[in-house]
């Protein structure tokens, strides 16, 4: 009796050597170790032996069955290394070859230089006010003082919706009246950044789209020496400390009086070069005292307040600064241009 069970664990552990996977392992386990292995078959039957040889056969059947269930983990173990090891051999990682370098993206010229716009003018208290591309014959012309007919209408040629009155803007300054009938009868300081569009014929000097930055800041008392203080002060920290401006006197329909601001040219030094023409100075952008009639479109009483505004473009800057000689790199999409900022 005692020589089967003996056989019996023989048989088992010679079994779980020729096991090579984890399928096998499991079946060997069932017919082993199982309800009906033979193991089990033999405890179950203890009860028809003879008195006297019970408990012995009993303690060998469970020191047989714990030596089965310790050699199926140690297989186990052995298995698991085994399947370690070869998957080390076959897949073979070389972490010491250079990684694939990641293309960056970068912002785009104007972008960069809208940013730094934003920013000056942020540290100044004026906040971003966004407004449409797409506006109205009324509010890109007639409520800033262009009325139909003006000659000033020729200036600002662009690309006409097929309803009647609708338009791409071309200028951001109708977004002052936007601003305005948010704001009024409350002050008001905001810059208005976005895209304008022209019906031009390209060159390098001009394109169909281009980006803007408006300014406007309306409240009781607003003069043209806060006018002339606000934009010098743009220029300083926009171009450094000890930049000098000059302000020369210009014609604008939704300002009276108008003015342009000219900087020093920051390649020359004032001297005279290509960049300037010449002249030591670099025409910047185009600003006023807002028209009583501006003001009143916007629902403000100009007894009571005035105002300044101002307008600037962020690609001509930026050509001035990096010294690019044709708009159109700006939307040609060449990498080539567009990589170099
Ligand atoms: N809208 C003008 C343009 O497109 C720029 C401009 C000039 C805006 C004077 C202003 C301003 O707000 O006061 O050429």
């Amino acid at each position: 009796m005692l020589e089967r069970l003996e056989g019996l664990e023989k048989d088992a552990l010679a079994a779980l050597e020729a096991v090579q996977d984890s399928a096998a392992l499991a079946a060997w386990k069932t017919a082993c170790l199982g309800r009906s292995s033979p193991l089990a078959t033999f405890m179950g039957d203890l009860g028809s032996l003879p008195a006297e040889q019970r408990p012995q056969a009993g303690k060998r059947g469970n020191e047989i069955k714990r030596a089965l269930e310790s050699a199926l983990a140690a297989r186990e173990e052995t298995l698991k290394a085994a399947d370690l090891e070869r998957s080390l051999q076959s897949e073979k990682l070389d972490v010491t070859l250079p990684g694939r370098p990641v293309r960056r993206g970068r912002l785009h010229p104007s972008s960069q230089v809208l940013r730094r716009i934003y920013t000056v003018w942020a540290d100044m208290g004026f906040q971003i006010y966004r407004s449409r591309n797409v506006e109205l014959d009324e509010y890109n012309f007639t409520l800033l003082n262009i009325p139909p007919h003006h000659p000033a209408r020729d200036m600002w040629d662009t690309f006409y919706g097929t309803d009647p009155g609708v338009l791409l803007r071309t200028h951001t300054s109708p977004g002052q009246i936007h601003a305005m009938r948010e704001y009024a009868p409350e002050p008001v300081r905001v810059i208005l950044p976005g895209m304008c569009f022209r019906y031009e014929q390209i060159t390098a000097r001009s394109e169909i789209q281009f980006h803007q930055v408006e300014g406007l800041a309306v409240g009781p008392g607003i003069t043209f020496a806060n006018l002339k203080g606000t934009l010098a002060d743009f220029a300083r920290r926009m171009w450094g400390g000890n930049v000098r401006t000059q302000f020369r006197a210009d014609h604008f329909p939704f300002t009276e009086p108008s003015l342009e601001m000219d900087i020093e040219c920051f390649l020359c030094g004032g001297k005279g070069c290509t960049v300037c023409k010449y002249s030591g100075w670099l025409e910047i952008l185009g600003a006023g005292m807002v028209h009583p009639t501006v003001l009143k479109n916007g629902g403000y009483d100009p007894k009571t307040v005035s105002g300044f505004a101002f307008g600037m473009g962020p690609e001509r800057i930026a050509m001035l600064r990096h010294g690019i000689e044709d708009i159109r790199n700006f939307w040609g999409n060449d990498l080539r241009f567009l990589e170099q900022f």
